[in-house]
């Protein structure tokens, strides 16, 4: 049995993954799968050990695989496989320089992460947590014209900063609630999916100007990080809402504060932040026009279930120097 367990491929898994995934890895029958058994990220320590000899790893968005991790695990490590579609996390250039392979989870979370993103922008265009908290609070005290009035999307123009697989399924999503028009940005127009929702390609500046929401679903890149800063923002319609369900750190969030307490936008919505978490103390936490979700884009039971099969198999195939079913292109 020893010497059977010694010709196990290790694996590393940096945080406790839903059951579906962990018994794909274990019915391989190929792994010795060492798992950081915990609901909290893995300390950087007990990450650079873990990875040492390992020949595949399974990690998260929250784990930094950076040299340091790369040259921790040394040449054994074949395969990446990481629990997201975002691999900004990823050092890509180290990773490529050394042959290894990424496996990542496109597609298989694009619906719940649209989902939650109108629901973001519903909430924080209706003001939902605030007329809730006065629920709470006895600020209720009878139905008034003027009270807890926000922004609705029928007639309006929605902005679609990444019409990507989550972008493109957003504004799918908004377009029955009478949005009018869809503007969207990227690095070069994508006529298929802008026929989807007649979306026109716009520069940036144009769709801050012009829209009535901003939606950010773009990927967080050297060229999109600190994208909406204070001239952004300073473009924006007065009465316009702001949603980010991409990256934290493509939004400057000391512009994003000053924009949402001098009035030149009327409200944000967030599902995304840097740091992750915030702390409870962050400015941003004290406007009533800011709603912050705690990064729950992909948040349900079955999407993350399915991403943790495909993170299995991407690894499995990987290892196995087969195509991967979501193999990240280097
Ligand atoms: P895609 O690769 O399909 O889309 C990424 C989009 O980013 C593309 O449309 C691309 O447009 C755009 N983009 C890249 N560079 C720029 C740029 N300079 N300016 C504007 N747009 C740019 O990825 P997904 O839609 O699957 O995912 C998008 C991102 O959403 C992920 O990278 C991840 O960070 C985030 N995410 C967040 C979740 C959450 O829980 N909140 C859940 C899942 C994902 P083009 O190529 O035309 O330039
Ligand atoms: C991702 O996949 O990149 C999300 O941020 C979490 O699902």
């Amino acid at each position: 049995k020893m010497i059977a367990s010694q010709k196990l491929m290790k694996v590393f898994v940096t945080r406790r993954i839903p059951q579906e995934g962990m018994k794909v890895l274990s019915q391989s029958g190929i792994f010795d799968v060492q798992l950081w058994d915990s609901n909290e990220p893995v300390p950087k320590v007990e990450l650079l050990r873990g990875v040492a000899g390992a020949h595949g790893l399974i990690c998260l968005l929250s784990d930094k695989i950076d040299k340091e991790v790369l040259d921790a695990a040394g040449t054994s490590l074949k395969v990446i496989s990481t629990f997201s579609v975002g691999f900004d996390h990823l050092a890509i250039d180290e990773i490529k320089q050394r042959g290894i392979r990424v496996g990542y989870t496109p597609e298989v979370l694009t619906d719940a992460t649209a989902e939650l993103t109108v629901a973001l922008l519903l909430a924080t265009a209706r003001r939902l947590p605030e007329a809730v908290e006065e629920v709470k609070n006895g600020g209720w005290s009878t139905w008034k014209p003027l009270w807890l009035c926000g922004y609705g999307l029928s007639g309006s123009t929605v902005g679609v900063v990444g019409l990507g697989r989550i972008g493109l399924s957003i504004a799918k999503r908004l377009k029955p609630f009478g949005v009018t028009r869809f503007l969207y940005t990227g690095r070069q127009p994508r006529p298929e999916s802008a026929a989807e929702i007649q979306g026109e390609y716009v520069p940036l500046d144009k769709l801050a100007e012009e829209s009535d929401f901003v939606v950010v679903s773009c990927a967080l890149t050297p060229e999109t990080q600190g994208m909406c800063n204070k001239d952004f923002f300073a473009k924006m319609k007065k009465t316009a809402v702001f949603v980010n369900s991409s990256r934290g750190a493509v939004v400057n969030q000391d512009d994003l504060y000053n924009a949402l307490t001098s009035g030149q936008i009327a409200a944000a919505g967030l599902d995304v932040t840097v740091p992750e978490p915030l702390p409870t103390s962050h400015p941003l936490l004290t406007l009533k026009n800011c709603v912050v979700l705690p990064h729950i884009g992909s948040a349900t039971y079955a999407t993350r279930g399915t991403m943790s099969v495909l993170v299995a198999n991407n690894l499995i195939a990987g290892l196995k120097g087969e195509s991967m079913p979501s193999e990240l292109k280097l």
